[in-house]
């Protein structure tokens, strides 16, 4: 672990947090004023934004479909954000109502939701932990986490729309790779991440908006992302921008894909 990387903080509003922006863009209501500045700063330099967070969630929606529809039991789900409509058990336990589901995410005002996130069938079971992508030991080795999930099946591994909070320095290749060494072949990681490949003026303009903060966001290519599928065969259609992978037949085609900023992919270890 990077030596400094934070110990999960006591609730700050008066500090913008990319969970309670992605919230706010959303629609949800567990944002405040610093969270809103940035979000608000972001849509007039970016006003695709808003459409992208969604593209961003329904691709997290339709990535857990799949990979259950897969037979996936488990879920490892980092960077949960705020409970919404469609968390990652509620989509999972849809299709299989024995689907176990760790979420995981840092900000502590997850945590003060995490009620919704526990409540899932009876046949299945959740849990959530409060702890930083960035130390794996405190998340793969948490006893919720070995009570929870079995490292000897698949397991699959979803961080959707948190990676790009990882900074360079913090070897976010390295990081993500100690996740999927954890798991057994025929486990999957889906991942969504922010490109500047598919709409780069607009990137740079939302990037300067948001990077006010203290948890700056950092664009990736195609090829950088590809990295964290090391290992593991994208399945179909590969890492493209969220709005195009898999959409279900009454979306059509997107008006926004270019300008999504987002790409996303799943993969299956070999
Ligand atoms: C944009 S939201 C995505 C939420 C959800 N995965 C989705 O796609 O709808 C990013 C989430 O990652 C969390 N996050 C950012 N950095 C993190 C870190 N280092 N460790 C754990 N969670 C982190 C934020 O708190 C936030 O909830």
């Amino acid at each position: 672990m990077a030596e400094h990387v934070p110990a999960p903080s006591k609730l700050d509003t008066s500090v913008p947090h990319p969970a309670r922006i992605y919230d706010y863009w959303l629609g949800g209501n567990d944002n405040f004023e610093a969270d809103r500045k940035v979000a608000e700063a972001t849509v007039a330099a970016f006003p695709g934004v808003v459409q992208a967070a969604q593209g961003n969630r329904a691709f997290l929606g339709r990535a857990v479909r799949f990979l259950a529809e897969q037979g996936i039991t488990q879920f490892l789900d980092i960077g949960t954000g705020i409970p919404t409509q469609g968390n990652t058990h509620e989509v999972a336990q849809a299709v299989n109502p024995a689907a176990r589901v760790v979420y995981v995410d840092n900000d502590p005002i997850v945590m003060a939701h995490a009620r919704a996130l526990l409540r899932g069938t009876p046949e299945g079971r959740t849990a959530y932990i409060e702890a930083d992508l960035r130390d794996p030991d405190s998340i793969l080795k948490h006893p919720d986490t070995l009570a929870t999930l079995d490292f000897t099946e698949p397991i699959a591994i979803v961080i959707v729309g948190t990676l790009m909070f990882i900074r360079d320095e913090d070897d976010p290749f390295g990081v993500v790779k100690r996740y999927t060494d954890a798991v057994v072949p025929g486990s999957h990681l889906a991942v969504s991440h922010i490109t500047a490949d598919l709409a780069p003026e607009t990137m740079e303009a939302a990037a300067k908006a948001y990077n006010t903060g203290p948890t700056p966001f950092t664009p990736r290519t195609a090829a950088e992302i590809t990295r964290f599928f090391d290992g593991f065969e994208l399945v179909d259609p590969g890492l493209v921008a969220v709005f195009d992978w898999r959409p279900d037949p009454d979306e059509g085609p997107s008006p926004v894909t270019r300008q999504a900023g987002l790409y996303g992919a799943v993969g299956r270890k070999l």
